[in-house]
């Protein structure tokens, strides 16, 4: 079993769409939090998977945080971490602790529309085509090898853009983790 731990600050659709898929071969052991009033946490309940919410405020350093953060996750037996819609920037401790094994799901084609509201960027750049890509993560904003993408044509409101990204987020993201389990 790939122990997997999932680092998440909002929402949490992409956390619900892991664990919901039951992908093969992998233990979704950890749900990480940085907000305490993050939907995210609430999902983690319902599916009985451990969370660990954690603000950098408890930290006097960026770099204290990090290496809180690496402690608690090794304890926790994590091989691989999946950030989804995590909202911070990873620094060296991470980055040295889980080298190539820290993965994003970003909601377009990169390198077009890292960063912020790339949906929405999309949207008002006019493109006939986004997407999603899965990357594993280094030291830039939504930088670091491309491991899988999926287009998604334009769609005539960003509403209806923004469902039609997510889902392909949701189809993608399980799979290219069982993909990674299966290599594992
Ligand atoms: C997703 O669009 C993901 O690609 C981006 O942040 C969003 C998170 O959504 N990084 P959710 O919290 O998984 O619903």
């Amino acid at each position: 079993m790939m122990r997997l731990a999932v680092f998440a600050s909002g929402a949490g659709s992409n956390f619900a769409a892991i664990c919901d898929a039951n992908v093969p071969g992998v233990e979704v052991a950890l749900l990480f939090c940085d907000r305490p009033k993050a939907r995210v946490l609430g999902l983690a309940e319902e599916r009985g998977v451990p969370t660990l919410c954690f603000q950098p405020s408890a930290c006097a350093t960026r770099d204290e945080y990090e290496r809180a953060i690496v402690d608690m996750v090794e304890e926790a037996q994590i091989d691989v971490i999946a950030l989804a819609g995590y909202m911070r920037i990873i620094h060296q401790p991470l980055l040295d602790a889980f080298a190539g094994r820290i993965i994003n799901i970003h909601p377009s084609l990169l390198p077009s529309f890292p960063g912020k509201d790339a949906i929405g960027q999309a949207f008002e750049a006019g493109v006939d085509t986004t997407g999603v890509t899965v990357h594993f993560v280094d030291s830039g904003i939504d930088t670091g090898p491309i491991i899988a993408q999926v287009p998604v044509k334009m769609c005539a409101d960003r509403e209806t853009l923004e469902e039609a990204v997510h889902s392909a987020e949701h189809e993608l993201y399980p799979k290219v983790i069982e993909q990674l389990a299966r290599e594992w």
